[in-house]
Formats: C-alpha cells, sequence, structure tokens
C-alpha cells in the first residue's frame, strides 16, 4: 500500500511536532492531526503555537494548509485514514488498582473504539504513544473486537525526541525503532511505515523489531537516561559531604568511553511528564511479572530524584539559619528544562511549594513558562514576575532551577545590589561560576561541590 493519509490523534508535545515534520518530509502525503481539545487545535492554526519549541513554527509554516491540517473532526478523518498514529497521552493512573504506577490507559482504549468505529477501510495503528509492554495485544483485541469488517494492524514506533530539541530530533534521529508482528501483514506494514521515514532518514537508523521489544525499549530507554541522572546525583550528595567537586567526578568518568558524556550533570534532579511515569510503570510490570528485585532496582531511580529535590530545599533552609519563614525567595526557572515551557514534574514545583510551606515568600521566574505556572501553583500565594531582574529585588535568596542560558548570562553584580544581606545563591543547575559570584559578595551553594560562604 502506498500511504496517502495519515492520521494522528493527539495534538501534543509529540504528535504537533512529530507530524508536522513527517508533512515537511513527505509532501506528497496528507497529515490531519485531531485533538479532543479544541482550543489547542484553533491554537495549531495560529502562529501562536500551543506548545513552545524552537524551529517547530519555521517547520509548521512550511506544511501547514499544504498537507499538514488541524481539526477536532476525528470521525470524518478516521474515515480517510491509511495509517493513524495514537499520540495521546498516557499518565501514571490516579485511582483505584495501580494508582500511582501504573499507565492510565483511559485515552489509548478511547482511540481504538473510534478507530473501530469510523474506519472506512484497513489500516495501520500506529501506537506513538509511550505504552507498557504487551499493550498491541489488547489493542488488536479492542481493535477486531464487535462487528468492524476491516483488519487493523497496530505497530509500535515509539518517540524518542527530547522536548527543547525535539524538531532536530525528529529530523536528524539516532534511529527510529518500529516493531510489528512477526506474520506476513505485520511485515507489510512495517515496511509501509519505514517507507515513510525513508524519505528522510538513512536504513541503517531505521530499526524493525517485534512489537515487544519496540514497546519495551522506550519504557527501558528513559529508564536508562533517568538512571544516569540519578546516579550522579546520588554522587553529588556524597561530593558535598567529602571536598570532592561534582563537575570534576563527572567529567573524569566521562571520559571513560564505556561511560561516555551525557547526562551526567548533577542537579535539582530531572522533571518532564515522562521519566517518573515511565519507571513507575516499568517497576509496576515487573511487579505484575513476580520481578521484585527488578522493581525495586528501578523504584530506587526515583526515589533518588525525590530525595535530590527535598535535599535542596532542606539545605536553603538549614543554610539560611533554620528558617525561611518571610524571608523572599526568588525561583529562577520553573520549567523542568531549558528551552521548552513544559513544567509538567519539575522539580520546581515541589521545591517552591515546600518553600510557601514554610511561609517564605516565594517569587517565580521563567522566560517562557509562567503561564503553566500560574495553573501549577493556583492558590499559592507566590509572585510570578518574568523580569529576572525584578523578580530578584529585595531577595534574601535566590535558586536557579531550570539551566535557561539567559540565566547564565544574567549581571549577578547588579542581582546582588537590589538583594538582602547576605544574599544566598542556590545553583540548582551548576551553571554559574561559584567562585566569580563569591567575589561579588554572594554565599554560593551549588549541587556536588563545596560551598562558599563567608
Ligand atoms: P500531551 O498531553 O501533550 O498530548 C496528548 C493530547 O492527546 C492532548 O492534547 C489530548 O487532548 C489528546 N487526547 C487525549 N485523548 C484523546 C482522544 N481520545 N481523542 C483525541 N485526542 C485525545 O502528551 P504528550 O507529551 O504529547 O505525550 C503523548 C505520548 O507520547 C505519551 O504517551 C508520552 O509518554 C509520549 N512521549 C512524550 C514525550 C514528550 O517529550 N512529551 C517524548 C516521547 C514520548
Amino acid at each position: 500500500m502506498s500511504i496517502k493519509e495519515i492520521v494522528c490523534i493527539g495534538a501534543g508535545y509529540v504528535g504537533g511536532p512529530t507530524m508536522s515534520v513527517i508533512a515537511e518530509k513527505c509532501p506528497h502525503i496528507n497529515v490531519t492531526v485531531v485533538d479532543l481539545n479544541e482550543d489547542r487545535i484553533k491554537a495549531w492554526q495560529t502562529d501562536d503555537l500551543p506548545i513552545y519549541e524552537p524551529e517547530l513554527l519555521d517547520v509548521v509554516k512550511v506544511a501547514r494548509g499544504r498537507n499538514l491540517f488541524f481539526s477536532t473532526e476525528i470521525e470524518k478523518n478516521i474515515a480517510k485514514a491509511d495509517v493513524v498514529f495514537v499520540s495521546v497521552n498516557t499518565p501514571t493512573k490516579t485511582f483505584g488498582k495501580g494508582a500511582g504506577v501504573a499507565a492510565n490507559l483511559e485515552f489509548i482504549g478511547k482511540c481504538a473504539r473510534s478507530i473501530r468505529k469510523y474506519a472506512k477501510r484497513d489500516l495501520i495503528v500506529v501506537e506513538k504513544s509511550t505504552l507498557p509492554v504487551r499493550t498491541a495485544e489488547a489493542l488488536e483485541k479492542i481493535l477486531h473486537s464487535g462487528e468492524s469488517d476491516y483488519h487493523f494492524e497496530v505497530l509500535s514506533n515509539p518517540e524518542f525526541l527530547a522536548e527543547g530539541t525535539a524538531i532536530n530530533d525528529l529530523q536528524n534521529p539516532d534511529r527510529v525503532l518500529i516493531g510489528g508482528r512477526e506474520n506476513e501483514t505485520g511485515q507489510k506494514a512495517i515496511a509501509d511505515l519505514v517507507e515513510i521515514y525513508s524519505n528522510w532518514v538513512s536504513p541503517e537508523k531505521i530499526l524493525t523489531t517485534n512489537t515487544w521489544s519496540s514497546e519495551l525499549s522506550k519504557l527501558v530507554a528513559n529508564a536508562f537516561l533517568a538512571q544516569r541522572v540519578s546516579s550522579i546525583n546520588s554522587i553529588s550528595a556524597l561530593c558535598e559531604k567529602t571536598e570532592a567537586d561534582i563537575t570534576e567526578v563527572s567529567k573524569a568518568i566521562s571520559m571513560d568511553s564505556r561511560i561516555g558524556a551525557k547526562f551526567l550533570n548533577a542537579s535539582v534532579g530531572f522533571g518532564g511528564s515522562c521519566f517518573k511515569k515511565d519507571i513507575l510503570n516499568l517497576v509496576y510490570i515487573c511487579r505484575h511479572y513476580g520481578l521484585n528485585e527488578v522493581a525495586d532496582y528501578w523504584d530506587q531511580v526515583v526515589i533518588m530524584n525525590d530525595y535530590q529535590q527535598t535535599r535542596f530545599v532542606d539545605k536553603i533552609i538549614a543554610t539560611m539559619f533554620n528558617t525561611v519563614s518571610d524571608k523572599k525567595i526568588t525561583a529562577l526557572g520553573f520549567a523542568f528544562k531549558a528551552n521548552t515551557g513544559d513544567t509538567r514534574e519539575s522539580p520546581a514545583i515541589i521545591i517552591v511549594k515546600q518553600l510557601v510551606e514554610e511561609r517564605a515568600r516565594v517569587y517565580v521566574s521563567d522566560p517562557k513558562a509562567l503561564k503553566q505556572a500560574k495553573h501549577d501553583l493556583d492558590g499559592l500565594d507566590v509572585v510570578l514576575e518574568e523580569d529576572p531582574y525584578e523578580a530578584c529585588k529585595g531577595a534574601d535568596a535566590v535558586c536557579i532551577l531550570t539551566e535557561w542560558q539567559a540565566y547564565k548570562d544574567l549581571d549577578y553584580k547588579k542581582i546582588y545590589a537590589n538583594m538582602n544581606k547576605p544574599a544566598f545563591i542556590f545553583d540548582g543547575r551548576n551553571i554559574i561560576n561559584p567562585q566569580e559570584l563569591y567575589e561579588i559578595g554572594f554565599n554560593v551553594y551549588p549541587i556536588g561541590k563545596a560551598a562558599l560562604e563567608r
């Protein structure tokens, strides 16, 4: 089959950018992204896109109206599709069995039911969302239950993009992973999907596997990445006790080619919508199969991440003479990482909430995430101020929570001059030069290295 019509259900951080790049690279294929959320779809139709991602608007503008469309008409679009990507959210379950650990597959299940109901021909259903291993089996059962006359071939094609670099990751992926059934229809569907990616990805980077390897690989990739962050963060705690310097340790180990350099920056911990939920999901699956030792091993990655956030707040309180009550503390950064407006699971949420609980007067600044921060901190007495200099005026302490380039380039002399003294700076991302700030007059507390205090 030559694919002419692609439909993607879910116009979020993955569906939007992924389909924009497919449309950009495949002008001969129509790509329609559908979503129940009308506001989101409307925003995709304007130049004020619903998500912030560098270079995204340029790509959207190339294809939108040509072969890239955004719509709330799910029925009509499924009816004309050759391939349906499912890219809906798969959050951690908050209720019932598996609450707090298992993935909530409600939205995925609803998509399968819509596809079965509205399809007008055989089609390929692609799992783009991150899903527990063996979800495709459940999808196949839903899709083929009841009265539909059509054949639905389910493929797994997990997405490895990172927010903040999504467009580059999609245009130049390390690899594209496609899993499917080992029978004739499965292999045929895999070939069709390979053909789409072949428009811009070289063959050696397109990896095909069985369905279960593909589904599991996505969970494992996120677990390994998060595990590196927790590993280096665990060592940062030890550095603070021993006068070892985490940046030096990190460099020393990263020059070992077996270890490599990426994901070894100590910080206030990882955030984002995926790492925590995917590890918890992995843990849940392991327990389901009775693999408790394996589950405990991965669980520790999340425990270490929570510890790193609490440790950061404890340090602020202990340093500021055991009370932050009525002290002004400014958080520089609220997004879970630089170059995104996404705050899902951002360490800043926990840190700000804990500081508010200690009755600090908290100010939050961020170049892209304040709209979201307003939502996350709803009901809390927190001031949001985009201008970092204004936000730091009269502060007793500044905490750097997101590694925005703009925060590396700030005029810290000016900030210091307008702060209460003694002035404290807690660098939760290790982006400033501690010695330089100490010389300005700050008491400086990086992660995983000696404090510089007077
Ligand atoms: P998101 O929450 O930004 O977007 C999901 C969209 O799906 C929402 O706009 C929602 O309205 C829509 N939706 C839900 N149910 C629907 C239905 N029945 N019909 C139509 N639309 C529906 O989520 P995001 O971040 O795009 O993630 C999607 C999936 O991709 C998740 O499984 C996630 O784990 C995975 N993923 C996310 C990455 C990221 O960086 N955010 C990276 C790689 C994978």
